[in-house]
């Protein structure tokens, strides 16, 4: 079994339900689940069963498109509203991810383009198609963004990793792991991948050492705090990490701790990969103090994963679920057009992202 022959999210057959591969229950399960209601679509995305920011992009595609196909009747502008309703109902359900409003505003936008010349089951087919096509290019973007990395890695290279951007986060290949797959394809069989732990919910543990174990690739998990003790050892030669959301100055949003990790690679002299399809890079947002952090329920910190509550009950806690990597420690930022060195937002510029 190799977790990257897993379909992380897909349409079903008969194409009225979204189904998605339960992440919470990974690695010790493997259950698909099929969704065809506005709250439990809504719930999967909210609750991690369906997580990384191309993948939630993959799963909000096909969830307005399986909620748009209930719409009865041939009403254009009862069937716009209602769609736009539901569209602002999924998007409320995780702030940071900019997939997430990315995917969303595309399928709406096949929506407002056609809703004249299309009767609504013409329409409806379209917005399936346009679901279909956002799941195929995260496949191929993932793929190119693996190429760029792999230009970058060496013969029995260490590389860090932190959370999960690997084939669970997208819909194939993933980013941050993207370059690992690829390698492995071209017959590499000495790299070493160290997975952070990734605190709160267990991420790097659960997720991205079963995809790299599976995968055949030596795989060392460590806790968050090891980090700097496995790089003081010489073990890092260069840390590929994801991001949920790119600002224009290349400031970055990914899972919380990254932040932390691209200081120990400045300390140590690491160079540091944020790695992510252009879809993730949001020009609207000049720097990083305007990406939207989502807070998540203390429980995850104080009682999820243990047998008994492992925190005094009343303890404030602390629970941001991304911070801010801030560009002046970035390397560069692999897209599926290049790779960006500082200063990004000319770089962004050139590469055609807008
Ligand atoms: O809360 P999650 O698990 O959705 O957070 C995921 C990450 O932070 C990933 O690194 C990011 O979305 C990039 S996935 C290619």
């Amino acid at each position: 079994m190799n977790a990257l022959n897993l379909t992380t999210v897909d349409i079903s057959t008969d194409r009225k339900r979204l189904v998605i591969l339960d992440q919470t229950l990974l690695p010790n399960e493997i259950k698909y689940l099929e969704l065809d209601d506005r709250e439990s679509i809504y719930e999967a995305i909210k609750k991690l069963r369906v997580r990384g920011a191309p993948a939630i992009g993959v799963a909000a595609a096909y969830g307005i498109y399986v909620l748009a196909r209930k719409f009865d009747g041939d009403d254009k502008d009862g069937f716009a509203e209602f769609f736009r309703r539901e569209k602002g109902y999924l998007n409320s359900s995780r702030p940071t991810a900019v997939n997430l409003s990315w995917a969303l505003r595309r399928m709406e936008a096949v929506m407002d383009d056609n809703l004249q010349s299309m009767t609504i089951p013409e329409l409806k087919d379209r917005l399936g198609k346009e679901a279909d096509d956002i799941r195929d290019e995260d496949i191929r973007l993932s793929r190119s963004i693996g190429e760029h990395g792999l230009s970058l890695l060496h013969h029995g290279d260490g590389i860090l990793t932190h959370c999960n951007a690997g084939s669970l986060a997208t819909a194939k290949y993933g980013t941050a792991l993207a370059p690992v797959y690829i390698a492995l394809e071209h017959g590499w069989n000495d790299l070493h991948v160290y997975c952070d732990e990734t605190r709160p919910l267990l991420q790097g543990a659960r997720l991205s050492a079963f995809e790299m174990q599976t995968a055949g690739v030596d795989t060392t998990l460590l806790c968050d705090n090891m980090a700097s003790i496995t790089m003081k050892r010489g073990k890092i030669n260069i840390v590929f990490v994801g991001a949920d959301r790119v600002a224009a100055n290349g400031d970055f949003a990914n899972k919380i701790g990254t932040s932390g990790v691209a200081i120990l690679a400045r300390y140590y002299g690491i160079p540091f990969y944020c790695l992510a399809p252009s879809s993730t890079i949001d020009m609207s947002i000049r720097s990083g103090d305007d990406i939207p952090i989502e807070e998540r329920a203390p429980e995850e910190v104080t009682e999820m994963w243990y047998k008994h509550r492992m925190a005094p009950e009343g303890v404030k806690v602390c629970n941001p679920a991304f911070d801010v990597t801030d560009h002046s420690l970035v390397t560069g930022i692999i897209t599926e057009k290049g790779i960006a060195y500082p200063p990004f937002d000319r770089a962004f510029e050139r590469m055609g992202i807008r």
